[in-house]
């Protein structure tokens, strides 16, 4: 029995700040973001928006097709939790209305955790395979003003539907990990913005794609050259071209550059204008390459790399389905992108700086989202959502 993506789908905020924008404000050449790390966009939450409705927006699509009933469990990755103790994906099992017996639980282990929850979802369908499960995958990327981090933020959510015999994404059982105590990006309880060592941070990613990959290919079996595309995490775009010009150079593939971009241009196009969302961004750089490759990807084996900081890595492989194309939502996510706004420098301080009240006290947040779903109130310490 084959087990894997059989829907997949992602929604990002209405507004972004173009790094251009950034940059000029910043006094220095825009095509440091465009060209020198590979980005064009940032997307910024709205103040009625957060992970959970982001992940409630991205899932239902999918919840209106196959009913809220036939989901079984609701896996829920994030790194940017708003509680302590409840899972965030409590609050999306309400608003998609899925039924009281199934269950919801929240993973964390940085950007890695939704590939974590992938596993964990392919694992449950191979016990109970007409029971599919929802995964989703939820983050908003914060940094400190004018730290290098800055133009690397971001926000979105991917949600997908884990079943057996996919329309989409056979995901094969091999995986290579690599795991390692550093410390090279965290975010201390008493942050919201993350603290990170950036040279650092793109060392210890690709020291851990060489790990990974060592791990995957000798346990698998699975060369270089029998893998057609590569999805890398996305921190930003050029992480991934750097990240596959060493497995290419690992591996003596010998191939051009041009060989190389073909292998994972296609992959990019959404994060660059979306920015780091984190645990959803290989995943929103999956959804990217079944939408704009102009290729066939029918039978195509994709290679794998998710990445989380501290960190734990991950090298596995899937292979695309027949008919793949009549299961994807390409226009519904070209309209998230194109019906955005764009931010002045000012607007994007207004978001920026909003720090989510503490005092217990009864605060309405302004209806800003055109999304189906909004943070309407924080109340008494709770977080009230509902359906627009
Ligand atoms: P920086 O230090 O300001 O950038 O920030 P830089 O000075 O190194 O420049 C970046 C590139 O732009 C360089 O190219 C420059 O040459 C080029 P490279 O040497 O890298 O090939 N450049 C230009 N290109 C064209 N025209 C110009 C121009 N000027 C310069 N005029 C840094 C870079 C990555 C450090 C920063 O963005 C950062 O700290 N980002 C956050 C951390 C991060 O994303 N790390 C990635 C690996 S860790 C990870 O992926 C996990 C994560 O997602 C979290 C999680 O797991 O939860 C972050």
């Amino acid at each position: 029995m084959s087990v894997g993506i059989d829907e997949i789908s992602f929604y990002t905020s209405g507004q972004y700040l173009d790094l251009k924008t950034l940059a000029q404000q910043q006094g220095i050449d825009p095509n440091k973001y465009y060209d020198g790390i590979g980005q064009e966009k940032m997307a910024m939450p709205s103040l009625d928006e957060d992970i959970v409705t982001l992940a409630a927006n991205a899932a239902l699509p999918i919840v209106e097709r196959v009913g809220p009933d036939a989901i079984a469990a609701l896996l829920f990755a994030t790194e940017t939790g708003i509680d302590q103790s409840k899972a965030a994906g409590v609050y999306v099992h309400r608003l998609l209305g899925l039924h009281s017996n199934s269950r919801v639980i929240e993973l964390k282990q940085a950007c890695y955790s939704a590939t974590a929850a992938v596993q964990m979802a392919c694992a449950m369908v191979a016990r109970q395979p007409e029971r599919p499960i929802l995964v989703i995958a939820s983050d908003v990327a914060r940094y400190d003003l004018e730290s290098p981090g800055e133009a690397t933020q971001g926000c979105g959510a991917v949600a997908m539907l884990i079943s057996a015999n996919p329309r989409i994404l056979e995901i094969a059982p091999e995986v290579g990990n690599h795991t390692e105590d550093v410390m090279d990006f965290w975010r201390p309880n008493y942050r919201s913005n993350a603290l990170v060592d950036g040279k650092y941070s793109t060392k210890i990613y690709l020291k851990s794609l060489k790990r990974s990959w060592e791990n995957y290919t000798e346990l698998s079996g699975v060369t270089y050259d029998e893998i057609d595309y590569f999805c890398y995490h996305l921190p930003f775009g050029k992480m991934a071209q750097k990240a596959h010009s060493q497995l290419a150079r690992v591996n003596r593939s010998g191939q051009t550059p041009e060989e190389l971009e073909r292998q994972i241009e296609p992959t990019l196009i959404y994060n660059r204008a979306i920015g780091n969302s984190y645990t959803a961004s290989m995943y929103i750089g999956l959804c990217s390459l079944l939408e704009n490759s102009t290729d066939d990807l029918t039978a195509k084996r994709i290679g794998f790399f998710s990445y989380g900081s501290g960190c734990v890595a991950e090298f596995f492989a899937g292979v695309v389905q027949p008919n793949y194309r009549s299961a994807l939502h390409p226009q519904k996510h070209q309209k998230v992108l194109s019906e955005r706004v764009e931010l002045s420098h000012d607007e994007y301080l207004r978001l920026y700086h909003f720090a989510n009240p503490t005092d217990g006290g009864e605060h309405p947040m302004p209806e800003e989202t055109r999304g189906r779903f909004r943070l309407a109130t924080i109340s008494g310490h709770k977080r009230e959502y509902i359906a627009r």
